[in-house]
């Protein structure tokens, strides 16, 4: 049974979802205080959380039974990314459930902070009735300026053309392709737009670098009167800097939906009339929610599962149909790696893996991760998967080198080198479902892996296969499938299927036969 805590609100239909599971417990603690999180949190093996609750180091630690985090929602800066990932913790989220949400709610704030609704409605509840005082902008002619252009600057663009504004953009980290896609001006820098732009927009994550984004010094640069929003993240608009700026005329409005100290705000711009603020509702719609709540819940179940989540935030991005097409190149090269450790002993200094054919064209990171993963599984107490496979090579010194070899049809080599010797696995996908392992270490095959296997290696001479067939046979081996394979030098390799877990004892016997040089017993 997996436990399942939910910390934050998510919408119902989510959490239906979870509890229909007949294998799943579902804790739904909001509100939880830290102090009890931190004491329950090992009993659980996935939480799901939206943007308050801290997924960090202090959590890790006591959460040692934790598998997934599942986070409702887009931004991931409340979940520390390393940590998880080195402990083989999947991080999902639901990047495009609560983007449309996210881009209204910044049209909304930029129209009524820039035509001054809130403050009219607060006079005309007040009795008054006022409207010089209250004069706005149109947006029809101006230049918005969006830092940011991605999933929801991209919509947000579209929205704001057909208001009639020329979109201008600063994102160093998308290609030119994607401005011209959208109709919109690249800036080469952040000053550039900052001192373009009537309106400005950041649609950014947080991150390091994005942190105060804009502060005092990036206000000098603005035109006067410039109107800005923040529904991205608290701190990305410095508060105290925005303050100032509106004070000293430079910025005209400012719509914010996201503040420092979520969700105990203390932002001084709560009290500054020509801010609107709301707290962080650009995803409160019911809409969002549903699809938000849902989408969580499917991904949680189904990285419990041990399926291939396309939106593992700390696995390299896929779309689902690229995900199910690449499914029977991450279980071939599992079994490749796996082979290894099963059957050598050295320890591996350097992995080294050559795709060819069609595979070339595939996300091949995610193949390599399946490749260590397969390779370390075997001998590693701690928990291996696809996330953290690259950094447990990385953390046991052993280097990975990923390169491209010609080939006519797909094919995946993995050679793995050790200090004295090297070992060589090969397979191919013949057509959806069919995995075959071709060579092991030199020796031919056209095998498909089952999950035990049974494998002896021998000297090529007349009588040793049958020997071990009635060896097997009298020790209640069943052998459903078989192939030989020999070398040049006289030497053979023998892979059998077999019905269940061959024990040592059977082994051993097996390595009684003068002629038998070896015999492993190997799961793939
Ligand atoms: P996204 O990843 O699709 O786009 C972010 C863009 O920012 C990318 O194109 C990236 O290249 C760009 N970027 C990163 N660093 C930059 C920098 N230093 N300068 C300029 N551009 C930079 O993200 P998204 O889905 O569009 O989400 C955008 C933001 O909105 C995130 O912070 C997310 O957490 C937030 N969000 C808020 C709400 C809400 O309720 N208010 C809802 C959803 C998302
Ligand atoms: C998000 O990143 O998805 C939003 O900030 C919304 C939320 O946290 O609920």
């Amino acid at each position: 049974m997996f436990k399942v805590i939910v910390t934050e609100d998510i919408n119902e239909k989510g959490i239906e979802l979870l509890q229909k599971c007949p294998d799943i417990q579902v804790d739904v603690r909001m509100d939880i205080e830290r102090a009890e999180l931190l004491k329950i949190i090992g009993d659980y093996d996935a939480m799901v959380v939206r943007s308050v609750t801290k997924v960090n180091e202090e959590l890790y630690e006591k959460a040692t039974n934790l598998k997934v985090v599942g986070r409702a929602g887009n931004g991931v800066d409340n979940i520390e990314m390393a940590g998880a990932t080195k402990r083989g913790i999947i991080v999902v989220n639901t990047p495009e459930s609560n983007i449309i949400s996210a881009a209204e709610h910044t049209i909304g704030l930029l129209l009524s902070s820039s035509r001054n609704i809130v403050p009219a409605n607060k006079i005309l509840e007040g009795g008054g009735w006022e409207r010089k005082a209250l004069t706005g902008s149109e947006m029809f002619n101006k230049t918005l300026g969006i830092i940011g252009l991605g999933r929801i600057g991209g919509l947000v663009t579209k929205r704001m053309q057909a208001f009639g504004m020329k979109i201008i953009a600063y994102d160093p980290y998308i290609a030119d392709s994607r401005f011209e896609a959208l109709g919109v001006e690249k800036c080469a820098t952040l000053e550039e737009l900052l001192r373009r732009s009537d309106v400005i927009t950041i649609h950014t994550p947080k991150t390091e670098e994005t942190v105060n984004i804009i502060s005092d010094k990036e206000f000098a640069l603005c035109k006067k009167g410039v109107r800005i929003v923040n529904c991205a993240r608290g701190g990305l608009i410095n508060e105290d800097a925005l303050v100032k700026a509106i004070k000293d005329g430079i910025v005209a409005s400012a719509g914010v939906d996201v503040l420092i100290g979520e969700p105990k705000p203390v932002s001084p711009l709560i009290k500054v009339p020509e801010c609107v603020v709301t707290p962080h509702l650009g995803a409160e719609t019911w809409e969002a929610q549903v699809n938000v709540g849902v989408a969580v819940a499917e991904e949680v179940i189904s990285a419990l599962h041990g399926e291939m989540v396309p939106n593992a935030v700390n696995l390299p991005a896929l779309h689902s149909e690229e995900l199910s097409e690449m499914l029977d190149y991450l279980s071939l090269g599992e079994a490749l790696g796996k082979l290894y450790y099963q059957l050598e002993k050295e320890p591996a200094e350097k992995v080294e893996i050559f795709y060819g054919g069609s595979v070339m064209n595939m996300e091949t990171q995610l193949i390599t991760r399946a490749i260590l993963k397969g390779v370390f599984e075997p001998v590693l107490k701690e928990r291996v998967n696809y996330v953290n496979s690259e950094v447990a090579a990385e953390s046991r010194g052993v280097a990975v080198s990923v390169g491209k070899t010609q080939s006519q049809y797909n094919l995946i080599t993995v050679t793995v080198r050790s200090k004295n010797k090297s070992f060589t696995a090969s397979g191919t996908v013949i057509r959806k479902g069919e995995i075959r392992i071709t060579n092991i270490d030199g020796y031919n095959f056209d095998l498909t892996p089952e999950p035990y296997m049974l494998v002896v290696r021998n000297q090529d001479k007349p009588g040793v296969i049958g020997r071990i067939g009635t060896f097997l046979g009298d020790a209640k081996v069943n052998i459903a499938n078989m192939q030989v394979s020999r070398n040049q030098a006289g030497d053979a390799m023998m892979f059998m299927s077999v019905d269940n877990v061959v024990s040592g004892e059977v082994l051993t016997g097996l390595q009684k036969d003068a002629l038998v040089k070896e015999a492993r017993f190997v799961r793939l």
